[in-house]
């Protein structure tokens, strides 16, 4: 099979490789019928996950087709669609039975594209295959599911849970690229008083209000605390999220945060950021972080069944699995390509037209 190989920090190649098979019973292995390229994956090719080894496959998020199971898998046969998601699941250890499977000690968690090989390929093994992957309902449409790979739950459980948005609550949410405006997607679920969203890019501001924020602010030339007061009677906003992963926006939620509210962070870390305890310690703020568990994919899934939610938003470019190297190439360079998510699509599908040439280039 075809796949797309980390080969070392800069590295990358769509190569021929061998075709997974079965290394454990409770193994199955899926078809991949679409994929997508996360900012984690760029983060791995800068070299900021060393524990990813070169010869890796890349990627963590895919809808595909079990080909076939191994002896102790029981609740799959070939045939079956599936949602392949982020984390894997053993089901056994004590987390799993918290369902905190990010934090797996049974050997799943983030596995995929990080420590085993990846799904931007042709098939994939997938472990633990009862307890890890999600049946896809009839009716529901690759692009529908695929971002409740990670996106959408990390959005929901580390942004919105964790920041327990209530009815009626401003919510700040800085930083609007995917993960960002999976949060406003989600926290729209809790009905929000007022959603602010920051960036220092107008164009994914302009993407905040489509995507249903109430107030943008442009922290790159406006004073994004100073808003925040003038908008909350001088208090701060009930929940702050932090979507970006650098100190200065960690900091910042800390600054626009009311007494008693809740700064979730989602983002992911590549160096110090200072905790203002000399500040914060008399204003009863609850700060939280962690690793998404995806233990929310089967609501979000049913949410979209039923109309509510539509992650297809987010697709604005698709390829054939077979151009992941320019779907890499675009998705790096979000800022002038506006890329949000590139699907990358098998050809032929099997129960999906072939995109056309226009859907190709993307929108
Ligand atoms: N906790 C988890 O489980 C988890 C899972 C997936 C992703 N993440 C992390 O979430 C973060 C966001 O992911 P993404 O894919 O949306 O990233 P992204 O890079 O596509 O988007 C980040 C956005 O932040 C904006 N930004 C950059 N610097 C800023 C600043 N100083 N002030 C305001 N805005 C600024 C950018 O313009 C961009 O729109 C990343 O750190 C990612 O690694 C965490
Ligand atoms: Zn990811
Ligand atoms: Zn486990």
């Amino acid at each position: 099979m075809k796949a797309l190989v980390y080969h070392g920090p800069g590295r990358r190649a769509w190569e021929q490789v061998p075709d997974p098979t079965i290394l454990e019973p409770t193994d199955a292995i899926v078809r991949i019928d679409s994929s997508t390229i996360c900012g984690t994956d760029l983060h791995i090719l800068k070299g900021d996950v060393p524990e990813t080894a070169p010869g890796t496959i890349l990627g963590h998020e895919a809808v595909g087709t079990v080909v076939e199971i191994g002896a102790a898998v029981t609740t799959l046969e070939p045939g079956d669609r599936v949602l392949v998601s982020c984390i894997t699941s053993c089901g056994r250890c004590r987390f799993c039975k918290e369902a905190k499977y990010g934090l797996c000690t049974g050997g799943g968690g983030w596995i995929f594209g990080h420590l085993i090989d990846g799904l931007q390929a042709e098939f994939a093994r997938v472990p633990f295959a009862d307890t890890s992957v999600h049946k896809v309902p009839d009716g529901l449409s690759d692009e529908q599911v695929l971002f409740l790979a990670d996106i959408m739950p990390t959005a929901y459980e580390i942004g919105v849970l964790a920041g327990r948005v209530e009815p009626g609550d401003t919510v700040a949410i800085v930083g609007a690229g995917p993960i960002g405006l999976a949060t406003i997607m989600t926290a729209k679920l809790h009905t929000p008083g007022r959603i602010i969203a920051i960036d220092l890019a107008d164009a994914r501001l302009a993407k905040a209000l489509e995507f249903g924020a109430d107030v943008v602010i442009d922290n790159g030339t406006e004073d994004a605390v100073a808003k925040v007061m003038e908008l909350t009677g001088g208090l701060g906003a009930d929940v702050a999220i932090e979507a970006v992963g650098v100190p200065e926006t960690f900091e910042l939620c800390t600054e626009l945060i009311r007494p008693g509210g809740r700064v979730a962070n989602v983002g992911v870390h590549g160096s110090c950021a200072t905790l203002h305890l000399e500040k914060l310690w008399i204003r009863d703020v609850m700060i939280t972080t962690g690793l998404v568990d995806t233990s929310t994919t089967p609501k979000l899934m049913k949410l979209i069944e039923g109309g509510r939610l539509d992650p297809t938003v987010f697709a604005t470019h698709t390829f054939p699995i077979a151009d992941t190297e320019a779907a890499y190439d675009v998705f790096a360079a979000a800022a002038e390509t506006h890329a949000l998510k590139v699907v990358l699509r098998a050809v032929p599908a099997g129960h999906e037209l072939v995109p056309s040439e226009e859907q190709l280039v993307g929108v």
